[in-house]
């Protein structure tokens, strides 16, 4: 038995205490995150370069007592490396040259993609190496529409009205676009798995602008295929999705998908999912980031309230979308000694 008490509870185990780590648990709340970020040209070669995704990636666990270390990379660097130009500008998030509509896969494809990928691969070796022992790592990736709309968008998108309608519009095209980003993903989480990734999450962020129709086409079948290809090559690795803001669609999410765990937005009710996904699954989550910025007693109070209504059944403690950067990293602190003392 491992004595990873986040692999423990992945694989239906119990544990006197939840594990707990967070979203973007690295990153610009923390001082030393910042310095380090200024050592490099940019967002992405600070991704490529492995001695920086390292240093990234160990910061919090310097301070907190988190169960789980999220390798420190963006869900972009897989349109990277698919051939598509991505760029990160200060203040207005990331920027793609958008794909052609007609043609969604010109100049893009696999060929030059582990190549492209290799210092990921090898700071997740690094890092598998250096953690201490109780502390799991966990790789990642977008899910298919997730990333997608940035590739469809060129960017972060208000209302996703262009790429909602080009998938109405033109399914055909479009499924060859997810169909491209199903293989991409699933290579990627299986080259993470060598490399040393114990457990793997799926971030599908903008999941919960789909309808019913859409949600099971673009975001249910994807991360169904993507498990499928995953388990065939590593049977007992964990995998975690994440379709956030799917509501009642994310009961069709865990029965569809075959995911080991799901990870809560903060708008789930927290005895709805203890009913209807926790009887099926690990539920992680669904701390509100906002209210983890905010702090004081209403923090205490929900961080018990989550504890309380998961202590029937498998939960990782998490939050329902990632720290963002005003949180005071003593917030942090507080939520991490109330859950591992709970
Ligand atoms: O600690 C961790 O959770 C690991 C690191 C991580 C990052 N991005 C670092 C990052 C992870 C898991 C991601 C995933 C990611 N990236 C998602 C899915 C999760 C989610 O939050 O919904 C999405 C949608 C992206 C795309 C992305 N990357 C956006 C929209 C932005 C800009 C917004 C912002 O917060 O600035 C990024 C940049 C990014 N990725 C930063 C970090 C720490 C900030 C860039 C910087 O430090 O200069």
């Amino acid at each position: 038995m491992t004595e990873k008490k986040f692999l423990q509870v992945l694989g239906g185990a119990r544990t006197a205490t939840p594990p707990i780590w967070m979203m973007r648990q690295a990153g610009r709340y923390l001082p030393e995150y910042r310095e380090l970020r200024r050592q490099a040209e940019s967002f992405l070669d600070f991704c490529y370069t492995p001695s920086m995704a390292v240093e990234a990636t160990l910061q919090p666990l310097r301070r907190y007592d988190f169960s789980a270390a999220i390798l420190f990379s963006d869900i972009l660097v897989v349109p990277d490396a698919l051939g598509q130009r991505v760029w990160f500008e200060a203040g207005t998030g990331p920027k793609l040259d958008p794909v052609e509509r007609s043609d969604p896969l010109a100049g893009l494809g696999l060929d030059n993609f582990h190549q492209h990928l290799a210092n990921v691969y090898e700071a997740v070796s690094r890092l598998r190496a250096k953690l201490p022992g109780e502390v799991a790592l966990i790789g990642f990736a977008g899910a298919p529409w997730t990333v997608a709309t940035y590739m469809a968008e060129g960017g972060s998108s208000r209302d996703y009205a262009a790429v909602r309608g080009w998938a109405y519009n033109d399914p055909e095209k479009f499924q060859a676009l997810i169909d491209l980003l199903v293989e991409a993903t699933a290579a990627y989480l299986i080259r993470q798995a060598e490399a040393g990734a114990e457990a793997l999450q799926l971030f599908d962020s903008w999941a919960g602008v789909l309808s019913e129709a859409q949600f099971r086409r673009w975001s249910v079948d994807p991360a169904k295929r993507i498990v499928e290809a995953v388990k065939a090559a590593h049977p007992h690795i964990p995998v975690i999705g994440f379709p956030r803001g799917a509501g009642a669609l994310y009961a069709d999410y865990v029965r569809g998908t075959g995911i080991d765990a799901v990870s809560l937005d903060v708008s789930v009710p927290l005895g709805w999912a203890a009913d209807h996904l926790q009887s099926r699954t690990v539920v992680q989550g669904n701390l509100d980031n906002l209210l983890l910025a905010a702090g004081g007693e209403a923090l205490d109070e929900e961080v018990g309230r989550i504890i309380e209504a998961f202590a029937g059944g498998p939960h990782v403690f998490n939050l329902g979308h990632g720290i963002i950067p005003s949180t005071p990293p003593e917030h942090v602190g507080r939520v991490v000694d109330l859950v591992t003392r709970a």
